[in-house]
C-alpha cells in the first residue's frame, strides 16, 4: 500500500494521506539553521547544534507520535468552526491534503470547505531563519471571514536541561512582544547573547505567548481555547512555557488569494550590543529587523525559495544517470544523494529516531558520511576532515564522537574503538580521488585539538595505520577494543548491571578479543595508503622523504592477508572475531552467531580472496544464509539470549537492530563484493530489496518514508520481518550511493582519474550518465554488446586501454566517453 507517489519531475515526494504509518520527515536547512519537519507539519528547529541551541520544543516518544511543531489553525468566523490545515494537530477531516518534501523545503496543501491553503516551509541559503509562506485561497463563491493563528513552542535553548530541570525552567521564560514580533529571551539577560523572533506579514488581531492561556487550562493543541473561541489573549509569558502565536484575520472574497508571511529566526548580537538602550534590558532588535523586513516581501521570499531550488538542480546535476530502472534514477538522482546531504550534516544527530540531545558527531560515521557527499561540495568535506582529523588522539586512536558546537572530542564516550582511525584514511582517500586536492595532506593539525601539536594530516594518516600496527592480538589478528563498526559486539564488556553502558563499560583488558572486520579494513586503508604514496612521490620527488614507502604499505596489507586466512577463514566464509577467551565468533563451530555479513563485505572489498576464489565462496554463504527479501541480515542464527561475553548484540530481542536485524548500512558492501566479483544480477538485486523507492509498495509495513534509506529492517527472526526503523541518518546512504554509482554503475574517482566500469544486471542494455569531475563534464554512455562484464571505452572517439580515463588536458570542460560491455 502506498501513501503518496514521486514526482520526479519536481524531485519531490508527494504524501496524498495525512495519517501514514509513521510520521514522514524532511530537513529544512542547509548550513546552520535546521528543521525537521513531517508530512503534518511537526517537528523542531535548531541552529547548528541540536542540544545546545534549540529553538523550538519537540516531545519525543509523544502520544501521538508526533505533536508539535509549526502548526497553524484556520477558523471560519462564520461558523466558528476551525482546522488544522496540516491535517495535525485537529485531525479534522479535509477534503484535500497533499504534502510535498523537496530538497530543503516541504509544502503542505490542503482545502476544507473551499478553503484553500498552502504552505511552504524553508530555510534561505545563507540564512538564520525559516519561512512559512501561507496561501490562503477562497474557492467559494460567497465571502469568507478567516482566523489564521500560527502556533509554536519555544524550547529553553539546552534541549536536555529543557527536559529535565523544571525547577529552574518554569521561572525563567521571558518573550518582548514589539511592533507585531515576537521575541524570545529566556537567559538572555545574562549569559546568551542569541535570541529567537517569530514575525508575521499580516496585521495582528493579536498573539500569545503564555501557553496555557493559547491552549486553555487542561487542553492539548488539538482544540485551543484561543482559536476556539477566535480571540486571541495577547499574553506575556513570565516563566513557565513560553510559546508564539499570532492571529490575524482573513476577509476574502469569493475567489480571492492572500499570501501570509511567518519568520522564525535565530540571531546572534555581539556582546557589548546587546541590549538597547545600551544598559536596559530590552533586546536591540536591529540586526533581527533587516531579515524580518526582507523575508515577509513575498517577493524576497519567493526569490529565496527560487535560489533554493536552483542550488539543488546545481547540486543534484553533479551526478545524473537514466537507467532502465525508475529506482535507481530517482534514488541516484534525487533522494539518496540529498539523504548524503542530510546525514553529513546531522551525523547522528537529530532525527525522528535520535533525539538531538544524545549523540555528537561520529569519528567512524562522518567519515563514512562523507563517501556519499564529497563530490557535491568538496571544499565542505574538506573543512570536515580537517575538524575531526584535528580530534585524533597522539597515539592514533581517535574520539568516537565529537560536539558540532565546540568541535571537541567528547569525553563521556571516549575512544577505544579500535576501527575509528581506518575510517580516516577511506575518508581522506575519498576526498582526495574526488578533488585531486593534494595540499590537503599538507595541512597542518592538530591533535587532541592541543596546540603546539600541529603535524601535517598525512601523518594522522600513518598514526591511523600505526594504531592497528600496535594492537594486535594472539592471533596476530586487531584488538577489537570496546568495538569495531559494529557498536554492539563488546567483547571486553562483560556487564551485568543495567543501565550500564555497553559502548563505554570495559571490564577486560583486552588484550586476548580479536576483530577480523578490522583486519579487512586495515587492508582497505592500507591500499589506500600505498596508493596515496605513490601518487605524492610522483609529484614531490626525492625531496619529499617518507618514512614507509607504499611498499610497506603493501607489506602489512601482505601480512594481515595471511593472518586473516591463517586465523579468520572458516572455510566458507570469513570469520568474524576471536573473543575475550580467545575462542571464535562467525564460525561453524559457533551455535548461534555462525556467519556475519561485515567480514564477508569488507575482507572482499579489500580483494581478499580474489585470487584463490574464496569470494565466491563467502558471497555465497551470504547468499545462503544472510538473505532475505527485505535485505541482508547482519548474521545467523541470532542470539537467543543475553550473552555476557558479546555484549549489545545480544541484548536485542532476535531480528533487531545488531541482532540479525537487516542492518542496511552493510548491505552495500555485498553489492559492492558482488560488483568485484563480476555479479551485477547479484548486486543489483541486493540494492532493490532495500531501495526505499522499491518498496513503496509496501508501506504499510516497511513503514517508513519510500524515499529515504532506513538504519535498519527487521530481520528474519523478528515477528515483524520487514518492519523498517531509523530512518535518515545512518552510513546507509552513503554507502548505497558509493555501490550503486561506484560499483553497478560502476562511475568510480580513482586517484588518476575517473574510473568507467559498470557491473550491470544482464538484461539492461545500457544506461547513459553525466557526472562533474574535477572541473570537467563528463557525457557517458554504457551499451551491452554482450553478457559479460568486459569494457572498452572510447573518449571523445578515441579509444583507450583500460577503465581510468586520464585526466584531460586543461581548458577542456566536457568530454565524451563511450562504453561497451561485452
Ligand atoms: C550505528 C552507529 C555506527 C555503527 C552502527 C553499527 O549506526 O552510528 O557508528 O557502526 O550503528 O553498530
Ligand atoms: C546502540 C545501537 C547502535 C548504535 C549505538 C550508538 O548500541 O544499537 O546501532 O551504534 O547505540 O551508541
Amino acid at each position: 500500500m502506498k501513501f503518496g507517489h514521486f514526482d520526479d519531475a519536481q524531485r519531490e515526494y508527494v504524501i496524498t494521506q495525512p495519517d501514514t504509518p509513521l510520521p514522514w520527515i524532511n530537513y529544512l536547512g542547509n548550513e546552520e539553521y535546521f528543521g525537521l519537519i513531517s508530512n503534518t507539519a511537526g517537528g523542531y528547529s535548531f541552529y547548528k547544534d541540536a542540544r545546545l541551541r534549540r529553538l523550538t520544543r519537540y516531545r519525543y516518544n509523544n502520544s501521538p507520535l508526533d505533536m508539535g511543531g509549526r502548526y497553524l489553525y484556520l477558523r471560519d468566523n462564520s461558523t466558528g468552526n476551525y482546522w488544522s490545515p496540516s491535517w495535525m494537530p485537529t485531525r479534522v477531516k479535509l477534503d484535500e491534503y497533499e504534502c510535498r518534501h523537496g530538497q530543503g523545503y516541504t509544502v503542505i496543501t490542503s482545502r476544507l470547505n473551499g478553503i484553500r491553503s498552502s504552505a511552504r516551509y524553508f530555510v534561505p541559503l545563507g540564512e538564520s531563519l525559516e519561512i512559512w509562506q501561507v496561501t490562503l485561497t477562497n474557492e467559494n463563491e460567497s465571502e469568507a471571514e478567516l482566523s489564521l493563528f500560527s502556533a509554536i513552542e519555544f524550547c529553553l535553548w539546552d534541549a536536555n536541561d529543557d527536559t529535565t530541570n523544571f525547577q529552574r525552567n518554569y521561572s525563567i521564560g521571558q518573550m518582548e512582544i514589539v511592533d507585531d514580533v515576537i521575541y524570545h529571551k529566556t537567559e538572555y539577560r545574562e549569559r546568551r547573547n542569541h535570541f529567537a523572533y517569530f514575525a508575521c506579514s499580516g496585521k495582528l488581531a493579536g498573539f500569545d505567548t503564555v501557553r496555557e492561556d493559547f491552549l486553555g487550562p487542561y487542553r492539548g493543541w488539538d482544540e485551543p481555547f484561543v482559536v476556539e473561541h477566535g480571540e486571541s489573549c495577547n499574553s506575556e509569558a513570565h516563566g513557565w512555557q513560553p510559546i508564539g502565536s499570532h492571529h490575524v484575520r482573513v476577509h476574502l472574497k469569493a475567489g480571492e488569494q492572500r499570501q501570509i508571511i511567518f519568520i522564525l529566526g535565530y540571531q546572534e548580537n555581539p556582546v557589548a550590543d546587546k541590549f538597547d538602550p545600551p544598559g536596559s534590558q530590552i533586546i536591540n532588535k536591529k540586526s533581527a529587523r533587516k531579515a524580518i523586513e526582507k523575508y515577509l516581501q513575498p517577493i524576497n521570499a519567493d526569490k529565496a525559495f527560487y535560489e533554493l531550488r536552483e542550488y539543488w538542480t546545481m547540486l543534484l546535476g553533479k551526478l545524473q544517470v537514466s537507467t532502465p530502472d525508475e529506482h535507481t534514477d530517482r534514488m541516484v538522482n534525487i533522494w539518496n544523494a540529498y539523504q548524503c546531504m542530510v546525514t553529513f550534516n546531522m551525523s547522528r544527530s537529530a532525527s525522528y529516531f535520535e533525539s538531538g540531545i544524545g549523540r555528537g558527531m561520529g569519528f567512524r560515521d562522518s567519515n563514512q558520511d562523507l563517501l556519499g557527499f564529497v563530490h557535491m561540495i568538496p571544499e565542505r568535506a574538506r573543512e570536515r576532515i580537517l575538524d575531526i582529523s584535528a580530534t585524533q588522539l597522539k597515539n592514533g586512536g581517535a574520539f568516537h564522537q565529537y560536539q558540532p558546537l565546540t568541535k571537541r572530542g567528547n569525553n563521556d564516550v571516549g575512544s577505544g574503538f579500535n576501527d575509528d582511525p581506518l575510517w580516516l584514511v577511506l575518508g581522506v582517500a575519498a576526498y582526495v580521488k574526488e578533488s585531486g586536492d593534494w595540499s590537503i595532506l599538507d595541512e597542518q593539525v592538530q591533535y587532541e585539538n592541543e596546540p603546539g601539536t600541529e603535524s601535517p594530516l598525512y601523518e594522522h594518516l600513518q598514526r591511523s595505520i600505526q594504531y592497528t600496527l600496535d594492537r594486535l592480538g594472539p592471533n596476530n589478528l586487531p584488538l577489537i577494543g570496546r568495538a569495531d563498526w559494529n557498536d554492539c559486539l563488546n567483547l571486553n564488556c562483560f556487564s551485568d548491571t543495567p543501565g550500564q553502558s555497553f559502548q563505554t563499560t570495559t571490564n577486560k583488558d583486552g588484550q586476548v578479543a580479536e576483530s577480523v572486520f578490522i583486519a579487512g579494513l586495515f587492508v582497505l586503508a592500507c591500499q589506500e595508503m600505498a596508493g596515496i604514496n605513490i601518487k605524492m612521490k610522483e609529484g614531490r620527488g626525492d625531496s619529499f622523504v617518507f618514512p614507509l614507502s607504499s611498499e610497506d604499505y603493501l607489506g602489512f596489507a601482505d601480512d594481515m592477508e595471511k593472518t586473516v586466512w591463517a586465523a579468520g577463514w572458516d572455510g566458507d566464509w570469513f570469520r568474524r572475531a576471536y573473543d575475550d577467551f580467545g575462542h571464535v565468533l562467525g564460525s561453524k563451530e559457533n551455535t548461534e552467531g555462525q556467519i556475519f555479513i561485515e567480514p564477508q563485505g569488507i575482507c572482499v572489498m579489500a580483494g581478499l580472496g580474489v585470487e584463490n576464489g574464496n569470494v565466491v565462496k563467502a558471497l555465497d554463504a551470504v547468499g545462503e544464509h544472510l538473505a532475505t527479501p527485505h535485505g541482508i541480515v547482519l548474521q545467523q542464527p541470532a542470539f537467543s539470549q543475553y550473552y555476557l561475553h558479546l555484549g549489545e548484540i545480544s541484548s536485542y530481542p532476535p531480528g533487531y537492530k545488531e541482532n540479525a536485524g537487516v542492518f542496511c548500512h552493510t548491505n552495500p558492501w555485498i553489492m559492492i563484493a558482488e560488483a568485484i566479483v563480476g555479479r551485477g544480477d547479484k548486486a543489483f538485486d541486493y540494492y532493490t530489496r532495500i531501495n526505499p523507492s522499491a518498496r513503496e509498495g509496501i508501506s504499510e509495513l516497511h513503514k517508513c518514508e519510500p524515499y529515504v534509506y532506513a538504519q535498519m529492517i527487521a530481520g528474519k527472526d523478528a515477528a515483524t520481518h520487514g518492519e523498517a526503523k531509523n530512518s535518515w541518518l545512518s552510513g546507509t546512504a552513503a554507502w548505497n550511493y558509493v555501490a550503486i554509482t561506484q560499483s553497478i554503475l560502476g562511475i568510480q574517482p580513482t586517484l588518476d582519474g575517473l574510473q568507467i566500469k559498470p557491473v550491470i544486471p544482464a538484461e539492461w542494455n545500457g544506461f547513459e550518465a553525466t557526472r562533474n569531475f574535477r572541473g570537467v563534464r563528463y557525457e557517458i554512455s554504457v551499451k551491452r554488446d554482450g553478457p559479460g562484464n568486459e569494457i572498452s571505452l572510447e573518449v571523445d572517439g578515441q579509444p583507450i586501454e583500460g577503465t581510468v580515463i586520464p585526466l584531460p588536458k586543461e581548458n577542456i570542460t566536457h568530454v565524451k566517453v563511450k562504453a561497451v560491455i561485452r
